[in-house]
């Protein structure tokens, strides 16, 4: 579903209310809480809030397990790090075990780097792997996570976690695909900016075009699905 907010820090408070409702629900529910970071800079704000009160203090960090849904092959203190920006502006502010975040970890291969996080994950799920709450972004270019146009290879097969080297971005990524996300319990988009208006609409209204526009490949198969966006996303 579609919710319009305001401004960006409406958004962002939506979000972070949205996470302490999930990871409540699912805690008390199955004792822990899955939930997948999204990087770029849409997210940081609602990180920001839930490692200060009042999100802070109404989550069970202790129950969280964090992973990602994409990573830049870089160190994580580099500033283009997803898990270095979700680790500053939250994680190292908030009581989570360390040994319940997952970051994405590159190293000199990307493709055996998405390959041994695809086997932490199947042994980490120990069965279908249904993350409880994934974020996820747009970009300008209608990419989402790493799934940018033009990956056709990103479209079939059974691989949770891919290696992708996007054309005319310097750094090879590793990125969660279609057929682990469609499997979550509840997807959120977070789209703020006018910058995106045009590619929000093509995506939510155009035709179905996933080679150009990756964003349309997420269905969550028995998920829900959230589009929380600012009014000047919103603007078309
Ligand atoms: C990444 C992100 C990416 C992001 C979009 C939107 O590593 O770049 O995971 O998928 O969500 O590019 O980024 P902004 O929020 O910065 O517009």
């Amino acid at each position: 579903m579609l919710q319009i907010y305001p401004d960006q820090e409406s958004l962002s408070q939506a979000a972070a209310g949205l996470f302490v409702r999930l990871a409540t629900n699912c805690v008390q529910a199955r004792g822990r809480f899955s939930v997948v970071l999204s990087g770029g800079a849409t997210p940081r704000r609602t990180y920001e809030l839930l490692a200060q009160p009042p999100f802070r203090d109404r989550v069970t960090w202790s129950r969280i397990h964090v992973f990602w849904g994409d990573e830049r092959c870089v160190p994580l203190d580099d500033p283009r790090s997803n898990a270095g920006m979700a680790r500053e502006a939250l994680l190292k502010r908030v009581p989570i075990p360390q040994v319940q975040i997952h970051p994405m970890l590159c190293g000199p291969s990307p493709e055996a780097a998405a390959l041994a996080y695809e086997e932490a994950l199947r042994s980490w799920f120990a069965g279908p792997p249904r993350f409880d709450l994934i974020f996820l972004g747009l970009g300008v270019d209608g990419h989402t996570a790493s799934l940018f146009p033009g990956e056709a290879r990103l479209l079939e097969g059974e691989r949770w976690v891919a290696a992708v080297h996007p054309p005319g971005r310097d750094l090879p990524r590793i990125t969660l695909t279609p057929v682990i996300i469609n499997q979550a319990e509840v997807v959120a988009f977070l789209v703020a900016g006018a910058d995106k208006a045009a590619i929000l609409k093509e995506t939510l209204q155009g035709p179905g075009e996933p080679r150009r526009l990756p964003a349309q490949l997420i269905k969550p198969l028995t998920g829900e699905i959230y589009w929380l966006v600012d009014q000047s996303a919103a603007d078309f």
